[in-house]
């Protein structure tokens, strides 16, 4: 996945469905001007301060030290108990789509093996994990009554979780679309909207007595970007009207969502975690200025403002609402007034203006007129990202400052190096413990300038499928031997334990 993501950052096309007008970032504007401050992630700022400065710190008494994972990326069984078959089934068997050929199929057996993953959160002081529930094993063909051996699945988790005073937080959709929707058409299908809300009211009604906090939607933009413009992710198709349709009838699906939820469980606490970037111009030019502020309308604002404001960031009110699909009183239906605001902050964005020349040689980049790419100052994880803790401060006061100071939980943030045991056994991942320190700087001075952080996730708990980049790239704070599923603790797991345990850094 990294590699997509960085793709999408770069491309020009990616950027700027929004960026044509120059009424674009009016959206942003008005928000941080009401804020009475400076606009939104969108502007250059000073580096953090040596990050080292901001320890020892100590995070707010009940502050969640979580760890995230995802069902297509550790379950496996994915024909096992009646379990339908996802989008991810039928694309990892196309050829070329995944590196070295991986497939999800077994990926960490969690579906067998869950409770050595409790015995590992367990053993690293966790008190919220964030796992995601396969659609297509609670409704293996995406309608109907629920599949039993589905439920009963996350059930024994979430039991065995609240035993050990472990907060549950399911995300209802981690990309693993039931494939009968996509036969049906997927998400550019206004009827999938529906057939979500159905789902979740299916799984509140289910789990509801014992999960309180839920995330609808995981990375929206990630999801239909790859998956229906870039080709990269599940289902791969490559067009731009599926991908637009596509990001309106996951707006309109996280309004029903969300209706559903509360519907059901008036006590749900519920979010969608985004995937999101500051975006800093690459130049101090007018035009790189107003690139910055169009990627982040694009980034960060395509699916928060429609679910906060009942708006489309008003840089694509250029795009002719059939482009979208847009109908009379969608508006109104997208609204979901998320209860926090979740962050997936792996890094920043730099933006610059696309030239004229580019411009009119590209009808696409006509229409996305900003060129995007991650940093280059930092140093880089074995997925090529730059580590910038900068950025995690950055987003999180963007987002407090523009939606007026929400609750928010890091629902990601984490990175890939593939240090694997040594002779001895131990697994000493120096740099992941640094990139967690770092990061978790930069949480704890957002929130002593006044975030209301709520806690932070650490992507992942265990080395995973990681999508198109197959078992090539170790995420995990344990170590998984993918021959025999056996799991280690890495060093930077048992570091995670010792802060949660401690609730703060020490100066070390
Ligand atoms: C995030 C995804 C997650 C994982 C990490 C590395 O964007 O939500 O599933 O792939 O990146």
């Amino acid at each position: 996945m990294p590699l997509t993501r960085r793709k999408f950052a770069q491309s020009a096309l990616a950027a700027g469905a929004i960026a044509a007008l120059p009424s674009v970032f009016s959206a942003c504007t008005e928000s941080s001007k009401a804020a009475g401050t400076v606009r939104s992630a969108a502007v250059a700022r000073p580096k953090l301060s040596p990050v080292q400065d901001s320890f020892p710190i100590s995070f707010p008494k009940n502050f969640s030290w979580g760890a995230a994972t995802a069902a297509y990326q550790i379950e496996g069984a994915w024909n096992q108990d009646g379990k339908g078959e996802s989008i991810w089934d039928r694309f990892v068997r196309v050829p070329g789509k995944i590196k070295n050929g991986d497939t999800g199929d077994d990926a960490c057996d969690s579906y067998h093996r869950w409770r050595e993953d409790i015995a590992l959160l367990r053993a690293m002081n966790i008190n919220s994990y964030r796992f995601s529930i396969s659609w297509p094993r609670i409704q293996p063909n995406a309608s109907g009554s629920p599949n039993a051996a589905g439920v009963d699945y996350y059930s024994r988790l979430v039991d065995a979780l609240l035993e050990l005073h472990i907060r549950p937080i399911a995300t209802l959709y981690h990309w693993d679309l039931p494939q009968h929707l996509e036969d049906a058409g997927g998400w550019p299908n206004r009827d999938t909207a529906g057939r979500f809300a159905d789902y979740t009211e299916i799984c509140a009604r289910a789990f509801g007595d014992r999960v309180s906090d839920w995330v609808l939607f995981n990375e929206p933009l990630a999801f239909t970007y790859r998956g229906y413009l870039e080709g990269a992710h599940a289902p791969g198709r490559t067009s731009l009207p599926d991908f637009l349709h596509a990001t309106h009838v996951v707006n309109l699906a996280q309004g029903a969502g969300f209706q559903a939820l509360k519907q059901t469980l008036s006590s749900a606490r519920v979010g969608t975690a985004f995937s999101m970037s500051p975006c800093e111009p690459a130049t101090n030019s007018e035009e790189d200025k107003l690139a910055a502020e169009r990627a982040h309308a694009l980034i960060n604002l395509w699916f928060l403002e429609p679910a906060m404001k009942g708006r489309y960031p008003q840089g694509f009110a250029f795009l002719p609402a059939t482009l979208m699909g847009i109908r009379a009183g969608d508006f109104e239906k997208m609204r979901a007034p998320l209860d926090f605001i979740g962050i997936n902050l792996y890094y920043r964005t730099i933006a610059s203006a696309i030239g004229i020349v580019e411009r009119v040689s590209s009808p696409q980049d006509w229409l996305f007129p900003v060129k995007m790419s991650g940093g280059d100052e930092g140093p880089k994880t074995d997925a090529g990202w730059e580590v910038w803790p900068q950025a995690m401060y950055d987003m999180i006061m963007s987002v407090t400052r523009e939606y007026h100071r929400p609750q928010i939980e890091i629902t990601e943030s984490g990175c890939a190096y593939n240090d694997g045991p040594g002779p001895d056994g131990a697994i000493r991942d120096a740099r992941r413990i640094e990139y967690h320190r770092q990061y978790l700087g930069a949480v704890g001075r957002a929130i002593s300038e006044g975030a209301d952080v709520r806690g932070y996730h650490a992507w992942s708990l265990m080395d995973n499928f990681e999508w198109s980049e197959g078992f090539s790239q170790r995420f995990g704070m344990a170590y998984v031997d993918f021959k025999t599923q056996k799991r280690t603790m890495k060093e930077s797991g048992r570091w995670y334990g010792k802060v949660a345990a401690e609730n703060g850094i020490g100066g070390d």
